[in-house]
């Protein structure tokens, strides 16, 4: 499953993915067929991504890296140097996607200060795609302005079938902005939603399965994680479960707008 972007829509999440158990998690990723990897310049994973991809024995090309940008380094003249140091922690030529992980808290760094900025590493070839994370509407138009031509690939935020996030992601596809899920799995709360229970049940899967398989027929990405073999393999399988139009439309009814991650200092979503 792939989208205009040649994105693998099945990802693995490398948050908390670190040292050799972290390396260990993303090898089982990796030969169970996940071909994307989601790390970060806060994570402090990139080193462990960089070693699982070369020790996976999958050609570099064929496996989907992206990082992002931490806010600390959003400032004039710091982004491509920190990009630089990434891919050398990564031990890569190039980023398949970079993200600015959050806008600048309370817009310390202007916008256009680092938007500019990541399109000069584009220019520069450290990324064959950019992208954001945790943008509003208002902030994806203002860097979209500014991009020109180049687009803005991705925009990775919180969604689950308990936080659907109708009008970003509505937004978002209108625009041809691929869509991440982060939480796609809302950290394995979803058994206890009874309709999803329930869908998970006739289908002879969990309930992680059905968000996941939800999010991939809405045509988003998600980028689930687990420190635990079975469930990697396991929610894998969601790529192939497919549900029927009522289950969809059943699963649109549980959302509860509720987040999680809504730090003090992030945007409100729109
Ligand atoms: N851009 C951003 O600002 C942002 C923010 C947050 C996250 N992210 C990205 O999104 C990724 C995923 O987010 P996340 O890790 O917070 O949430 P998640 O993927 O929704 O949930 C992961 C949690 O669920 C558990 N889990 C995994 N599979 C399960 C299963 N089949 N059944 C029951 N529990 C299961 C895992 O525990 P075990 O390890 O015990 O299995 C882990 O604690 C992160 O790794 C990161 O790459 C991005």
């Amino acid at each position: 499953m792939q989208n205009q972007y040649d994105i693998p829509a099945m990802g693995f999440g490398t948050y908390d993915r670190k040292g050799e158990a972290g390396i260990a998690a993303m090898l089982v990723a990796l030969e169970t067929g996940y071909r994307h990897l989601d790390t970060a310049q806060d994570y402090g994973t990139e080193k462990e991504v960089g070693q699982a991809v070369r020790r996976s024995g999958v050609n570099r090309a064929d496996i989907f890296v992206t990082t992002k940008i931490k806010t600390g380094n959003l400032g004039p003249g710091a982004l491509v140097p920190s990009l630089r140091q990434s891919l050398d922690n990564l031990q890569l030529d190039r980023l398949d996607l970079t993200l600015i992980h959050w806008p600048s808290p309370n817009n310390a760094v202007p916008l256009p200060v680092y938007i500019e900025q990541l399109a000069e590493a584009h220019a520069l070839g450290l990324t064959r795609l950019i992208g954001v994370s945790n943008f509003t509407i208002a902030m994806l138009e203002e860097a979209q302005a500014i991009l020109g031509d180049l687009p803005i690939a991705n925009n990775q935020f919180e969604l689950n079938p308990l936080l659907q996030n109708k009008k970003l992601a509505n937004y978002c596809v209108s625009k041809k902005i691929s869509v991440t899920c982060y939480l796609p799995i809302a950290r394995g709360i979803l058994g206890d939603v009874p309709v999803i229970a329930e869908i998970a049940a006739r289908h002879g899967a969990t309930p992680e399965q059905v968000a996941l398989a939800f999010e991939f027929a809405k045509g988003y990405i998600a980028i689930p994680t687990s420190s635990q073999a079975d469930r990697i393999r396991s929610n894998y399988l969601a790529t192939k479960l497919v549900l029927s139009e009522a289950d969809i439309a059943a699963i649109e009814t549980v959302d509860r707008g509720q987040r999680v991650i809504d730090p003090a200092w992030g945007p409100d979503w729109d």
